[in-house]
């Protein structure tokens, strides 16, 4: 899918460490890496993505190591991570709450996921598109719906939203609403004595 509309990502905006990007597709993000990043882990389940994404590997700036699998069993350890990446890619996730639990899950405390994400209108008469065609376009997009709600996801998987822009970056409005910020996980809270 092509996007090439929408704002772009800064990866640059988090912490130096490893981050992992999730849905690495063909690689045309990695060049928006840069340096400070020691290294970028690619989480990607498409052999052929993989594969097509190889060039742009060895080009990056930084360190690529893609890792087959899927985000809902991210092959790092607890609180590895200082920054994970998810570009349009919670649209096409089997088990989105489970994908974002992982990627809580290997973030360090004070680490940041950065996300440029489509999904749910906050208009009705959009939604009911969204609704309607998600079912049929998701069969020959990979997956994509068009109706996920990626703020309330990001939310619910225990996540604060510390900015986020939200809207319409073009037609058609009911794939161009367009979630970009920056969250880091809730604070845990305090269990009683
Ligand atoms: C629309 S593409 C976006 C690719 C890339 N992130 C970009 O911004 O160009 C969606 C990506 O999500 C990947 N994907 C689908 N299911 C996945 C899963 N369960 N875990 C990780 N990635 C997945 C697809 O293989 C594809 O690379």
């Amino acid at each position: 899918m092509g996007y090439r509309g929408a704002p772009p990502l800064d990866p640059a905006r988090g912490r130096g460490g490893p981050r992992p990007g999730r849905g690495l597709g063909s690689g045309l993000n990695l060049r928006l890496y840069e340096t400070r990043a020691a290294r970028v882990i690619a989480v990607e389940p498409s052999p052929g993505l993989g594969r097509m994404a190889s060039r742009r590997m060895a080009e990056a700036r930084v360190p690529v190591d893609w890792v087959r699998g899927a985000g809902e069993a991210i092959p790092l350890s607890d609180g590895s991570v200082d920054t994970a990446v998810l570009t349009w890619t919670l649209c096409s996730v089997a088990d989105p709450a489970g994908s974002l639990a992982e990627v809580r899950r290997v973030l360090k405390a004070r680490g940041r996921l950065l996300f440029v994400e489509h999904g749910r209108a906050p208009d009705a008469a959009v939604r009911r598109w969204q609704e309607r065609l998600t079912p049929h376009w998701r069969r020959f997009s990979g997956n994509c719906h068009l109706d996920r709600p990626i703020e309330a996801l990001i939310r619910d998987a225990g996540f604060t939203v510390a900015e986020l822009q939200a809207e319409y970056i073009g037609l058609p409005k009911f794939m161009t609403y367009f979630y970009r910020g920056i969250a880091a996980p809730a604070a845990a809270a305090p269990t009683s004595p």
